[in-house]
């Protein structure tokens, strides 16, 4: 049988409209490449949770077709990141850790409006707004590690997160066309460049 793949995203979305994302501020990586164990044990706790919450969006919206092919892809992506990642911590003998609250994530989602008329929209957004960051920051492991096999795999990580927030940025634009799709994400990315600005950093993606 042919593979099912009703993904609505075919080229990468026009985003030159959209707030830039801000830097993560100097001294991340430093932090990171300190603790690096650390770091992936947190990895793999945020990819399963992206995969989690992929599969969240199915059930809470069951018939909307396109975004159930995507979320359902998009999920066993992330689970196959996680299934990586977990590699990565055995071959270096290092247990994997119990997943603990994210303080990006949870600040983030606090911006989500529960009134229906937002709801789908506002996840959709917050979904690209946090994919956004795991690829400037992937790609910041990427550009800094010294190990060959840890570059070449975090640059793979990179560039399936970059094509992530062009897909949530396509599906708010394809399923909210009656909404403010790009300025809702501009005053969220502007909040999220803030918060990041604010947050302490961790040998953690955030
Ligand atoms: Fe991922
Ligand atoms: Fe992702």
């Amino acid at each position: 049988m042919a593979e099912l793949n009703l993904h609505p995203i075919a080229n990468a979305p026009d985003t030159a409209e959209l707030t830039p994302l801000a830097a993560t501020p100097e001294g991340w990586i430093e932090i990171v490449l300190a603790d690096f164990d650390a770091f992936l044990q947190d990895h793999a706790s945020a990819e399963k949770k992206a995969s989690g919450m992929a599969l969240s969006m199915v059930s809470h919206y069951p018939d909307q077709t396109s975004l159930v092919a995507a979320m359902v892809d998009l999920a066993v992506e992330e689970l196959n990141h996680y299934k990586e990642v977990m590699r990565l911590l055995m071959t270096r003998g290092v247990t994997p850790a119990a997943d603990r609250k994210d303080p990006y994530v949870t600040r983030l989602n606090k911006l989500v409006r529960k009134d229906s008329a937002f709801f789908l929209l506002d996840r959709l957004l917050i979904g690209a707004i946090v994919e956004r960051r795991g690829a400037e920051r992937f790609g910041l492991v990427a550009k800094h590690i010294d190990d060959a096999e840890l570059r070449k795999f975090y640059h793979a990580i990179a560039k399936s997160e970059a094509r992530h927030w062009h897909l949530f940025v396509t599906l708010a634009r394809n399923l909210c066309p009656h909404l403010p799709v790009d300025a809702r994400f501009c005053e969220l990315a502007e909040l999220e460049n803030a918060l990041v600005a604010e947050l302490p950093l961790r040998p953690a993606l955030h």
